[in-house]
């Protein structure tokens, strides 16, 4: 079976390529290197460099496949803030491309990487996937609107699981090495921590959030625990039905606790400042992940460590 992997060459989906490609899947990716790197897509996958705003490039991609996951978009929340409308254009339109030619091949299985960023500010925790969406950024906004989308497209028969992420973290050792997060600038907590120095502390946006020790609660998900609910889904797909399933580990951890577990695994204190809150950091993020469990039989078995040094390790091979 032959799956498109749009996005393959970023940090989860080149993930994704690899561990389809360890599974016996053929793989093709389609990548326009806006963010992602060429180096990072697995040599036994075939490439295709291009963007999902070219129909023909995604006409040639999908060719011989069965199936796609679709992780290719723009994903930073601050940036969306300040080009809205190149997100519009290419997390909606590419996706509303995609669809199109999907249906025009005979395509009908899909799972989609959307985000908890579709919930903006939770009312309660931990989150369910029927709380109401009501997301805060341009972001979150058009990958709900993609949701939407497919949500209309399983009623002419499309198969389909939007998968929503937490905080994915780690990174995944594949046959011809470490994929990892390789974002310019990074702005993602647990490479920032790694990479801190005296010199260059990590910044710990707010310390005064209504938390137990005042700094934000996410939940930390390990991107190979991450692919691995991917393939799952893959097989549980359903014609006509479309899911939307939260991805996390179910459990949160602060900053503070985030820079102590960091400490750990590298042997010596994180250096760190703190600094004011971030824009648009909500306090505590958390999902409930009974969907995943009962529906995927899925449950995440790395631990917040794990993340971390695994991260450690591919940062050192890369040095
Ligand atoms: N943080 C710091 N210092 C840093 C970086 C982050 O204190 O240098 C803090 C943030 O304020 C936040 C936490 O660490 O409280 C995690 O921040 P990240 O930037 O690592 O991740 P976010 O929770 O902001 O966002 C992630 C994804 C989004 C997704 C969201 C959904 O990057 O794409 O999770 O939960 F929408």
């Amino acid at each position: 079976m032959r799956i498109l992997v749009t996005g393959g060459a970023g940090y989860i989906g080149s993930t994704a390529t690899s561990m389809l490609l360890e599974k016996g899947y053929d793989v093709t990716v389609l990548d326009d290197c806006s963010t992602g790197h060429a180096d990072s897509v697995d040599p036994r996958a075939k490439f295709i460099q291009g963007s999902l705003l070219d129909i023909q490039t995604i006409r040639s991609a999908l060719s011989d496949c069965q199936a796609v996951m679709h992780f290719g978009a723009k994903s930073l929340v601050g940036e969306s803030v300040e080009k809205p409308q190149l997100y519009r254009e290419v997390n909606v339109g590419g996706t509303k491309n995609l669809l199109a030619e999907m249906s025009a091949a005979g395509i009908t299985k899909l799972v989609f990487s959307s985000t908890a960023a579709t919930y903006g500010q939770p009312k309660s925790s931990p989150i369910s996937e029927d709380a109401e969406a009501l997301p805060t950024n341009p972001y979150g906004q058009t990958k709900l609107e993609v949701d939407h989308m497919i949500t209309e497209a399983a009623k002419s028969g499309l198969a389909a699981i939007s998968l929503r992420y937490f905080n994915v973290a780690g990174a995944f050792k594949s046959q011809s090495g470490w994929l990892a997060e390789r974002h310019n600038p990074e702005t993602h907590l647990i490479p920032n921590v790694l990479r801190a120095t005296s010199l260059d502390p990590l910044k710990v946006f707010g310390t005064d959030w209504p938390t137990p020790d005042g700094t934000c609660i996410r939940d930390y998900v390990h991107v190979v625990d991450l692919i691995e609910a991917h393939i799952i889904a893959l097989q549980k797909v359903a014609p006509g039905n479309h899911r939307i399933i939260n991805l996390g580990s179910g459990v949160g951890y602060s900053v503070a606790q985030v820079i102590a577990a960091a400490a750990k695994v590298v042997t010596h204190e994180i250096p760190y400042e703190n600094s004011p809150r971030r824009a648009g950091d909500p306090a505590v993020l958390v999902a409930d992940i009974s969907r995943a469990k009962t529906e995927l039989n899925w449950a995440p078995t790395r631990s917040l460590e794990q993340m971390v040094s695994d991260t450690w390790e591919s940062q050192n091979a890369r040095a």
